[in-house]
């Protein structure tokens, strides 16, 4: 039995993470960290939260002291390090907690990592998940980020990304400690907090409200299935080649017009409107600053090392995924309410 400590679980790839992880590695103890932000919902992990191989923890990855006692009482073996704040509109009013959380809450994870390690790095894995936002954005004509392209952050969060891979790596070469990361293009599916393009669009849509397209919508977004996603990160974690880095990708590019129009076509059908009938809802919105115009990767070394790929076509994945959030008003009532963070805040008080 392994133990896996995994970062950030409450969020939404961190919940598709930990939920494959418990259901098909029973040969692993996973130990959900997570400090539950308002991207934190353990809604997200009712069907898994009763099972024996799995133990939630209420913590904050920048308390080094609490993080190190976590090490200790649970003989972690491995983490996959998913916690972060993640919504660029956020980074851009405010960085520091940025700059806080996605850095100094990754160092203190490899801190505590090496610390606890320190006499036997063997078997040991520090799997740190990130963005390819890392990596600045591509023109419209073409191109693809690859693992050795070079680091050109332009947002707040993706300054703080880029920052914690740097400590990530310089942790492997100064002190030996196995890592490996990956760089994902943007992911989409069921529990995204609808501060995301996908899941705002797709409520505001349902509740006819105002669709806000930054710009002129041409923007150029890759779109990868969040369980496509989880998959990759499981195939990454157990086989991938310590020290290494992994592109992950959709190979799924769309404007963002384009997306919002057929969004809007699928939630309109599925609602019984006629087709297209809300596209009078979009609405073009000052640009955000610093937008990055296009990104794309080129996951061929994910594919040909170790044989990924993903699994649903962007048809399959994008109807699966307005279904669900048509299925589970009550989550969505809950997250837009903010009514979750009392609930779940009460049952696990302090922090
Ligand atoms: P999310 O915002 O939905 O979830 C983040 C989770 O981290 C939440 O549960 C939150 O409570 C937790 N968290 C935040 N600060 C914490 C702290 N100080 N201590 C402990 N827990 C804390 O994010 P997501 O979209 O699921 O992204 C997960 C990871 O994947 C992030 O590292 C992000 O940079 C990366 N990523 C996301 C995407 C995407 O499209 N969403 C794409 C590529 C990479
Ligand atoms: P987002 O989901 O915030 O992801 P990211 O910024 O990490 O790519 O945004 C996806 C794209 O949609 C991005 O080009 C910004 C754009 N966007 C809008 O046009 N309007 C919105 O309200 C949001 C949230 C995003």
């Amino acid at each position: 039995m392994k133990n896996i400590l995994i970062t950030g679980g409450a969020g939404f790839i961190g919940s598709h993470v930990v939920r494959r992880f418990v259901n098909i590695h029973p040969e692993y103890n996973i130990i959900n960290l997570d400090v539950l932000t308002y991207a934190g919902n353990l809604a997200n992990l009712k069907d898994i939260e009763d099972k024996p191989n799995y133990t939630f923890i209420k913590a904050d990855i920048c308390d080094f002291d609490t993080v190190c006692q976590v090490f200790g009482q649970h003989a972690i073996d491995g983490v996959i390090h998913l916690a972060a704040e993640s919504h660029v509109d956020r980074s851009i009013s405010n960085p520091f907690s940025f700059a806080r959380t996605n850095i100094m809450g990754t160092l203190s994870l490899l801190q505590a990592a090496r610390q606890y390690w320190a006499d036997d790095m063997n078997g040991k894995m520090f799997y740190h998940i990130s963005t390819d936002e890392v990596y600045g954005d591509l023109p419209l004509s073409g191109g693809y980020f690859t693992e050795e392209t070079t680091y050109r952050p332009h947002s707040p969060y993706s300054a703080s990304k880029a920052g914690s891979d740097h400590f990530v790596r310089a942790f492997h070469t100064t002190y030996g400690l196995p890592i490996i990361i990956s760089n994902c293009s943007n992911n989409y599916g069921p529990c995204q907090f609808p501060e995301k393009l996908i899941p705002l669009f797709i409520n505001n849509i349902c509740q006819n409200k105002p669709l806000p397209v930054y710009g002129r919508g041409e923007n150029v977004r890759d779109w990868l299935y969040v369980e496509d996603h989880a998959a990759a990160i499981d195939l990454i974690f157990r086989q991938g080649k310590v020290g290494s880095t992994y592109n992950i990708g959709g190979n799924n590019e769309r404007s963002n017009i384009e997306l919002v129009k057929l969004l809007i076509q699928i939630v309109d059908r599925l609602l019984g409107r006629p087709e297209g009938s809300s596209e009078h809802l979009i609405t073009y919105v000052t640009d955000r600053p610093g937008h990055d115009l296009r990104y794309a990767i080129d996951s061929s070394k994910l594919r040909d090392e170790l044989g990924w790929q993903a699994t649903h076509s962007f048809e399959e994945g994008i109807e699966k995924t307005i279904r669900w959030y048509l299925n589970n008003p009550d989550w969505m009532a809950h997250v837009t309410s903010g009514e979750y963070l009392n609930y779940y805040n009460k049952q696990y008080p302090g922090s």
